[in-house]
């Protein structure tokens, strides 16, 4: 049907500018799903989220509710959240544990860890002579049909064909490594729970909007004034303010012509990387105290190549933003055409001083949670886009800023130097949308 209806989905998308519906036909939100989300690797979780055998976690792909679970072999798999009976879904809660195995709630089915049969009431009795069989592959809870682990963040494509996580990722691999790697032992673990936003827009105008590197010094210039204004009272009165007004006030002081400054990189399969750096390597007495800490585990020049790292962002099409040197993570979850989940995660990195983590609790609390005006001036922003693109008032989306003067160089894009606010991370993306909506299969 909807292909008769929109006989040429590449037809919505020119280098520079996209028609509105791509952000609004319900139709097309249902390919994005089908050609997308349900078929690229998609983030699950991290595996401390599930550290005993039977913790689970449940997470929506593209439309499909699957969990994550860690067996008593200590793999972690992902299975489609559905009682091969009748179809309930075997976990209502969000997170648990659920025992030596699972057990459906409504007939009382049970599975084991890895999904596959385990028992049910009256086996013999009641099925015998029927197609119910244990080599019926619809008798058991259906796996994904991959799951691979990148440095402990655990992801899921539901096709079997395709590239290896590790190739989908490519440079893009790095928001894991430069977390893992500012770890003295090399490993993060999550931070127990999200939090949990739904926005009233299209889930592709928050991932636009990461590496959106003019809207900061605008959206969230008032927040940025008023902090920084709080911020150099303080610094009068006791000659230093704490390193959390400067998380907030450089969204005043990185000014529009610093932000161009910094530098965007553009990957394949949509992935971008935002470099830049809030000065997040002051030399107080935590900082020292850490880098100590570092380098007795890498040595000097190793513990200087990683906290080097000049990285402020991460995004990992279709559905991560990543925050690296804060340990921060955010994962984007389409609900509807208009409806988005974002679950807002931080790390802590095992083996760093409690200092270097309250950093990154104070981060998130202060610049990506629901309660602080950075995000909530976000969300306004996404809402009313997704309004006026639901108007008739126009019927492209413009992505036309520095078009044209982008660098191109085998395998990435990057935005000219002193170009830094070049919209190239929209230009990106939408044409990875683009190849994945009209690709062969
Ligand atoms: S629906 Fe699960 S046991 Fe019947
Ligand atoms: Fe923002």
């Amino acid at each position: 049907m909807l292909h008769e209806r929109v006989p040429d989905l590449a037809k919505f998308v020119e280098p520079d500018r996209v028609r509105r519906e791509v952000y609004t036909d319900p139709q097309i939100f249902e390919l994005e799903m089908e050609r997308i989300h349900e078929r690229v690797w998609i983030y699950c979780g991290h595996e401390s989220q599930v550290p005993k055998p039977g913790d689970y976690y449940t997470v929506q792909i593209g439309r499909q509710p699957m969990l994550m679970v860690r067996g008593a072999d200590g793999a972690v798999r992902v299975l489609y959240n559905r009682c091969p009976h009748r179809g309930s879904m075997l976990c209502g809660d969000r997170f648990g544990n659920t025992g030596e195995f699972f057990r459906c709630s409504y007939h009382s089915w049970t599975f084991h860890h890895d999904g596959s049969l385990r028992n049910i009431p009256m086996m013999e009795s009641g099925y015998a002579g029927t197609r119910w069989g244990r080599d019926n592959p619809d008798c058991h809870v259906k796996p994904a049909a991959r799951v691979e682990r990148y440095r402990g963040f655990v992801f899921a494509s539901l096709v079997q064909d395709g590239p290896t996580l590790k190739e989908f990722l490519g440079e893009s691999r790095i928001a894991f490594d430069d977390m893992c790697d500012r770890a003295p032992e090399g490993e993060v673990e999550v931070v127990p729970n999200c939090f949990r936003v739904i926005q009233n827009s299209n889930w592709k105008i928050f991932l636009e909007n990461q590496l959106d590197a003019l809207h900061p010094s605008v959206t969230h210039q008032s927040t940025g004034r008023a902090a920084h204004d709080v911020e150099l009272a303080i610094e009068r009165k006791t000659g230093r303010a704490p390193l959390s007004y400067h998380m907030l006030s450089a969204f005043a002081t990185v000014t529009i012509d610093k932000w161009d400054a910094f530098q965007t990189l553009n990957y394949p399969n949509g992935h971008c990387i935002l470099t830049g750096y809030m000065g997040l390597r002051p030399r107080d007495p935590d900082t020292l105290e850490y880098e100590r800490v570092m380098e007795k585990a890498y040595g000097k020049q190793h513990t200087e190549e990683i906290l080097g790292v000049n990285i402020h962002h991460v995004l990992i099409y279709p559905g991560l933003s990543v925050q690296s040197p804060l340990q921060q993570l955010r994962a984007v979850r389409p609900l509807g055409v208009d409806r988005t989940l974002t679950e807002i995660w931080h790390f802590r990195l095992k083996g760093a001083p409690e200092p270097i983590y309250r950093r990154a609790l104070a981060y998130y609390n202060l610049v990506n949670s629901p309660s602080t005006m950075i995000n909530a001036d976000d969300l306004e922003n996404f809402w009313k886009c997704h309004q006026g693109l639901s108007s008739d008032g126009g019927d492209w989306v413009s992505f036309h800023r520095h078009y044209g003067r982008d660098v191109e160089k085998p395998g990435v894009v990057e935005t000219a130097p002193g170009l830094g606010t070049s919209e190239a991370p929209m230009r990106n993306q939408m044409k990875a949308w683009s190849q994945f909506m009209t690709a062969e299969r």
